[in-house]
């Protein structure tokens, strides 16, 4: 029998796919294939890429979209695509997904986002992370929301701080992926609920 893990909702088949969320300046939308060239250059600058293990070749952009929209078949929600109406242009991506390693967290549903550099410090971030929150907790009735980086990463947590997320210091954790040593291994643990406050 599956037994469906706490945390994540209403089961997968009772949830609407939900294509696209629009907020004041983004479309946030299932991916195309026209998404797949500038993903690969997001993911290939060290200044977006500051605070993961390392850049993404090519071929692991490809496989990171394929997963992606792996995910959203899977749980009907996950990281949508960007789009800057004003551009009509990709940008990155914002949205939800589950993670995949043992935490003491999990399970639990991540808020996440990347936006290519040159986009960054517009509150588009933030802007787009609104939209995900209201539509994880009003349409998918998901009971709370986690979202984690590592600690340095001030401009990722100053987004979780300034969509109402709380740093809960008790859930820090050292990233099973990363080895022991690494410099980013330390992560902090954000916390939001769909009651309102974040602890
Ligand atoms: C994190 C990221 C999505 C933020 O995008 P963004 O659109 O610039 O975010 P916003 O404009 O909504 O907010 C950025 C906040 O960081 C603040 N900020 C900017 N530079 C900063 C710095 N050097 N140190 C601390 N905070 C900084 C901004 O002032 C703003 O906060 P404020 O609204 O309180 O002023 C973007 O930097 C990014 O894609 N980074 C790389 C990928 C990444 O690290 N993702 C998160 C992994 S968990």
């Amino acid at each position: 029998m599956h037994v469906r893990p706490q945390g994540l909702g209403r089961s997968a088949t009772l949830r609407p796919m939900t294509e696209k969320l629009t907020t004041e300046r983004l479309i946030l939308r299932r991916w195309r294939e026209t998404d797949r060239e500038p993903f690969q250059a997001i993911n290939a600058d060290p200044r977006v890429m500051e605070f993961f293990p390392a850049v993404l070749t090519p071929r692991e952009t490809d496989k990171a979209i394929a997963r992606i929209e792996q995910h959203f078949e899977t749980h009907s929600f996950g990281l949508y695509a960007a789009e800057l109406i004003e551009a009509r242009a990709f940008i990155g991506f914002v949205g939800l997904s589950v993670p995949t390693f043992e935490a003491p967290f999990m399970p639990a549903v991540e808020i996440g986002w990347r936006l290519a550099f040159a986009h960054w410090g517009r509150g588009l971030a933030a802007e787009g992370a609104q939209t995900v929150v209201r539509h994880a907790f009003e349409t998918l009735e998901l009971p709370d929301l986690v979202s984690f980086t590592s600690t340095a990463n001030s401009r990722s947590r100053r987004v979780m701080e300034n969509i109402g997320m709380v740093h809960d210091p008790a859930g820090d954790f050292d990233h099973p992926r990363l080895p022991e040593g690494h410099p980013l291994r330390r992560h902090v643990l954000y916390r939001l609920h769909s009651h309102g406050e974040g602890k």
